[in-house]
């Protein structure tokens, strides 16, 4: 059978929400049009060159049953959390974070100067796991494979597998792919993607085209937009004459039931009133 090009079926316009404790967002999953991808459950963008926008940060908060992924492309934000961890997230790097049964952590941007620029992606966990000790993979610039192809294809691996190279983040049960494509002005890309799995662009420069309805329809989408891929084998994109740049995110559904409320992702209701009874008895942070 003839490897089937997965359709562009939603493109989500991200939406201005306010988080933390006053910053300004644009958010595509966790929305009224969006509510989530299976196994993807909210997805925001921060880009500001005003530090109003962002400084007050995200102070002390809780997380359960879930995993955040915090990817840097300009700026710094510091971090620490209720494990013991702390340090800095910088342009570039990424952060992994399993809360399972609990986690408390702050994330603070530092001012800059020129534009602050980054991703937070959570991802949704088992149910099986929701309760696992926390862990967290923090993976800086360096460590981010990067594919510079003849074509001109600029490619870094965050998770997956692209060219025989693999991605540093590891043993995450959705076996997830994150890449982050640049593709210069008339170049195209594509990339196999398991068939099942849920799938995603996020275009945050420049303009491309994606499949439509044949394979020879496409849809053309500027930056900043959210493209959500039907089923099939593999995804491509062609960038039109400017440079296009995107994140695409992949990864295995769950099919569960979602209970959620803030930053708790659990699958029945009665598992969100604990986390409400545990944070309030103290009780929450377990490991
Ligand atoms: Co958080």
């Amino acid at each position: 059978m003839k490897a089937q090009q997965r359709k562009a079926i939603q493109i989500i316009e991200p939406q201005p929400v306010l988080e933390g404790a006053g910053v300004r967002l644009k958010r595509s999953i966790a929305t009224r049009a969006l509510d989530n991808i299976d196994p993807f459950l909210l997805f925001d963008h921060f880009g500001s060159s005003n530090p109003d926008d962002y400084i007050k940060g995200f102070p002390m908060h809780p997380h359960r049953g879930i995993e955040t992924v915090t990817y840097m492309i300009q700026g710094v934000v510091d971090h620490k959390d209720s494990i013991g961890n702390s340090g800095r997230i910088g342009a570039g790097d990424i952060q992994w974070m399993t809360s399972g049964s609990g986690i408390m952590h702050e994330e603070m941007p530092r001012a800059q100067q020129d534009e602050m620029k980054g991703f937070q992606l959570w991802v949704n966990l088992p149910a099986k796991l929701k309760m696992m000790n926390p862990r967290y993979q923090n993976i800086t610039s360096d460590q981010i494979p990067k594919i510079n192809r003849d074509d001109g294809i600029i490619i870094r691996v965050i998770a997956g597998e692209l060219d025989n190279v693999r991605g540093p983040v590891a043993e995450i049960v959705a076996e997830p792919t994150y890449l982050d494509v640049t593709i210069p002005p008339r170049g195209y890309f594509s990339h196999p993607i398991q068939r099942g799995h849920a799938a995603f662009a996020y275009l945050f420069e420049g303009q491309g085209m994606f499949a439509k309805n044949g394979e020879e329809e496409k849809i053309i989408v500027n930056a900043s937009r959210l493209v959500v891929f039907a089923d099939g084998d593999y995804i491509k994109a062609n960038a039109s004459d400017q440079l296009m740049r995107f994140l695409l995110i992949s990864g295995k559904p769950l099919n569960e039931p979602i209970a959620r409320y803030g930053p708790f992702v659990m699958n029945t209701q009665r598992e969100i009133e604990q986390a409400l009874e545990d944070l309030k008895n103290g009780t929450f942070v377990k490991g």
